[in-house]
């Protein structure tokens, strides 16, 4: 047996202004997968998120609604919280970061860091909005770059030559919302000391533990030397003032990772058994990982442990980078319909469809993944359809018609129910490590040893010969047999799947007892378990999309 660990799990912190989409879907996939397989080997997990709910983009969003920041974020918690349960992204708590436990714990890691010395203050100029009355975040800030002069460049770095600049140094820069020259203002900002952590952070990122690409782009930070980092916003702005000041808020990114602790916390108000402490204190022998895209790496993998570390909490373990979705070989795009929402996706599709294709495509590494709709509808109906769920109904029929729906006493072919067994760790290895693409691609070559088998036997033509024999009775249960065994190493990919199979075969199916075959086992009348998914409805689905962002862009 595998020593038992103790696990926390979480996702990165969606926005509170706009819908959850497949982009995003992409991560929480990953992550339950692992969750699910983990639990499903006995191992204590707890599966972590929240909607990340301030900063100046939400505020704006709420003021465009005309309603409160407030009620905006609770309504999109609730559409957040619907479309993932709707995908079976399997969460033990999905709270805000809008709340008292993360107030708490903000303050108490901010003023942990005061009292070791690690904030500072500084005056800066920024640019102000005069007819907002805001000032403006590097997104909301558009000039020419100053280094190569290449127009439409954001506030933070030019998208054409790649250099890092301060916003105040664009040339005629322009609001992007009400398209005035900001003024230049002056106020004072508290600062992050993270150069102290230099060898703190080397050190984590020298472990070996990060993913290759991931420790080479933390490297190259660290190569252009750290700055100090500016932790705070001035008013207005939605979220937690910071204490013992007037008009200072602490920047969106300090209390966003912070959620995660609170969110855990909020997990063991609600459930007493778990212990809190023994998660989060400094050295916890519990596990602790991140899934994020690679855009956020800067967050997670400097500031971050960092933060962690000078408030005497844990670091993470490890961070599971992704890459980006794109569609059809391009970003998504409103335009083209393919910035699409869970919810709309759930219109044409099943939940099933967009996990199992997402897991042939994912691996341990950070590049792009495409989704190509036509492959998917190919792909689903060919393994899911025509090779899984007909490795089951071809089997079902007799054992239906001629066995009372009984499985035969003694096995088949114990050899070929061995080397399924014997495969098992390596397709468990597969998914403790994402490599996602490696376990289908594993599982689908012995679905097709298992409809070979049953090819060759030709139950069909055992009962033209011998009707309902004990051969045809053994030859056909060995196909349920083998069936349960896939499915359930499929089970955390598609849980939709196992769960109507779990019906049928009227068992559980669970990863430590399938060396045991169902010897004289009742399942139940075979009813469709998937049905054929249809490439008419990518259109469809693509035009509903499109639809819904006219007008609105
Ligand atoms: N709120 C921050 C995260 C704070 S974590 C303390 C944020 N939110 S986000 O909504 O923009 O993104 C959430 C996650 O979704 C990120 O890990 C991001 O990489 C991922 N994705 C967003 N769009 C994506 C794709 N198109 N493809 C894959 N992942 C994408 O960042
Ligand atoms: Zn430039």
């Amino acid at each position: 047996m595998n020593q038992l660990r103790k696990i926390m799990v979480t996702c990165a912190l969606p926005y509170a202004n706009g819908s959850i989409h497949i982009g995003h879907l992409l991560e929480h996939i990953q992550a339950d997968i692992w969750v699910r397989y983990h639990k499903m080997r006995g191992h204590e997990v707890y599966f972590i998120c929240a909607d990340d709910a301030h900063g100046t983009p939400i505020m704006l969003k709420a003021q465009e609604l005309n309603i409160s920041p407030e009620k905006m974020i609770i309504d999109m918690n609730k559409e957040h919280q619907r479309d993932f349960a709707n995908f079976h992204i399997s969460y033990d708590n999905y709270y805000s970061t809008h709340s008292k436990e993360n107030r708490y714990f903000s303050e108490l890691i901010y003023n942990r860091l005061k009292k070791h010395g690690f904030i500072k203050t500084r005056i800066i100029s920024q640019l102000y909005d005069s007819v907002k009355g805001i000032f403006l975040p590097d997104r909301f800030v558009k000039g020419k770059c100053p280094k190569c002069k290449s127009t439409n460049q954001y506030g933070d770095n030019c998208e054409v030559c790649g250099a890092i600049y301060n916003q105040i140094d664009l040339i005629e820069p322009k609001s992007v919302m009400s398209n005035v020259t900001p003024e230049i203002r002056c106020s004072e900002h508290f600062f992050f000391d993270l150069p102290y952590f230099a060898d703190m952070l080397y050190q984590w990122i020298r472990s070996g533990i990060l993913q290759e690409e991931v420790a080479n782009k933390i490297q190259e930070w660290f190569d252009s030397k750290l700055q100090e980092w500016d932790i705070s916003r001035d008013a207005p702005y939605f979220g937690f003032e910071i204490p013992n000041t007037i008009g200072k808020y602490f920047y969106v990114w300090l209390d966003a990772p912070i959620g995660y602790i609170s969110a855990f916390k909020n997990m063991c108000n609600k459930n007493q058994t778990i212990d809190f402490e023994e998660f989060w204190k400094k050295d916890s022998d519990t596990e602790l990982y991140h899934f994020i895209g690679k855009d956020i790496i800067y967050f997670h993998g400097l500031f971050w442990p960092a933060i962690l570390h000078g408030s005497n909490f844990r670091k993470p373990d490890n961070l599971f980078v992704h890459g980006y979705v794109n569609v059809n070989g391009t970003k998504m795009s409103k335009s083209r319909g393919t910035f699409i929402k869970a919810s709309t996706w759930l219109k044409y599709f099943d939940s099933d469809s967009l996990r199992y294709y997402y897991a042939t495509k994912l691996s341990s590494r950070i590049d792009d993944i495409n989704l190509n709709l036509e492959d998917l509808v190919y792909r689903i109906n060919s393994d899911i359809v025509n090779k899984i769920v007909n490795l089951a109904s071809r089997s079902a029929s007799f054992i239906e018609k001629y066995f009372r729906c009984k499985l035969s006493a003694s096995m088949a072919d114990a050899d070929i129910y061995n080397y399924f067994i014997d495969s098992s760790e390596g397709i468990g290895k597969y998914l403790e490590n994402r490599e996602y693409h490696l376990a289908v691609r594993n599982i689908m070559n012995l679905t097709d040893i298992a409809n070979r088998y049953i090819d060759e036997q030709a139950p069909w033509r055992i009962y033209k010969q011998e009707q309902s024999s004990t051969r045809l009775h053994a030859v056909c249960s060995m196909g349920i047999h083998l069936f349960r065994i896939i499915i359930t190493w499929l089970k955390p990919i598609v849980p939709c799947l196992s769960k109507k199979v779990e019906c049928f075969l009227n068992t559980e199916l669970r990863w430590n007892t399938i060396h045991k075959p169902l010897l004289n086992h009742k399942i139940i009348p075979f009813r469709y378990l998937y049905k054929r998914i249809e490439m008419s409805k990518i259109n469809m689905l693509l035009q509903a999309s499109q639809e819904e962002y006219e007008g609105n862009n």
